[in-house]
């Protein structure tokens, strides 16, 4: 072999190698007691702009159709395919294999009933922790006329409360929440945030007083440590720690 030929080998060898990545993903079926949870490797090429949930459809389609893992939108939008990636919770359509070392290993997010493999189901947990919450409008608002036109709001004001509803119900606050682990019924940041925002919405009724009472013991803002990984891992940068300090302060001045 001269020394060209023996170059492009090598250089194949280097692409080729570069172009495969590894992802382990933590298998595990509840419905199924005789196999035991495990790491199964898979290797996709890399392509540029390859997303973790395209790398995963893949997988699903080319390799390994039992694999469970969830999406809807594929935009960042409908939370359902939030995930612990290396130990962190995020979003598998909104990050790319380019910024990820291989091997990347997937998991269930913690906090939330298995389903199989990476998929959970936090829509069960966002039920029960609305209802605890009692995430509605309540008042005189719900009963007018749907065709009657709604009153203007001020536009700050509006501003103000569409900056905490671009919540996406992902649960990657709870993966990341040491008090959410430990305390089963506790409301998470996700639930402290919606309560913030209903409490700044004037078609509700309630009274602050209401809004506390639904909050004020150790499930709900007196349980929070300040310990702020919801924060870091929250993939629309919401600003949990403040509404958190807000609703807590706000809480203490109507108790004095
Ligand atoms: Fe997800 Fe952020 Fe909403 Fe928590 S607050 S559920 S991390 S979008
Ligand atoms: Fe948990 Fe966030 Fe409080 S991580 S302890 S809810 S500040
Ligand atoms: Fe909807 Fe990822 S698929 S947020």
């Amino acid at each position: 072999m001269n020394q060209l030929q023996g170059s492009l080998l090598a250089s194949d060898r280097t692409s080729s190698e570069a172009e495969l990545f590894t992802l382990e993903v933590l298998r595990c079926n509840p419905e199924d007691s005789s196999v035991q949870p495990h790491w199964q490797r898979y290797s996709v090429e890399l392509s540029e702009g390859m997303t973790l949930f395209i790398a995963l459809s893949e997988i699903r389609e080319q390799q390994d159709p039992s694999l469970q893992f969830d999406f809807v939108c594929r935009a960042g939008i409908c939370g359902s395919c939030a995930m612990l990636i290396n130990g962190r919770p995020g979003l598998a359509c909104r990050t790319l294999l380019s910024s990820l070392p291989s091997p990347t290993r997937l998991a269930p997010l913690p906090g939330f009933a298995l389903i199989g493999d990476l998929s959970v189901d936090t829509g069960r947990w966002m039920r029960s922790m609305s209802e605890r919450l009692q995430i509605w409008v309540e008042g005189a608002a719900t009963e007018r006329d749907p065709c009657e036109v709604e009153e203007p709001m001020e536009p700050t004001l509006a501003e103000e409360i569409y900056e905490l509803d671009r919540c996406i119900e992902c649960g990657c606050c709870v993966a990341a929440c040491g008090t959410a682990q430990m305390r089963d019924d506790f409301v998470g940041a996700v639930g402290l945030n919606k309560l913030a925002r209903l409490r700044l919405d004037p078609r509700d009724d309630r009274d602050d007083a209401a809004f506390y009472e639904l909050i004020g013991d150790d499930d709900g803002v007196f349980g929070c440590m300040s310990l702020l990984g919801c924060e870091d891992v929250c993939p629309k940068d919401l600003s949990l720690g403040t509404q958190i300090a807000y609703l807590r302060r706000a809480m203490l001045r109507e108790a004095l």
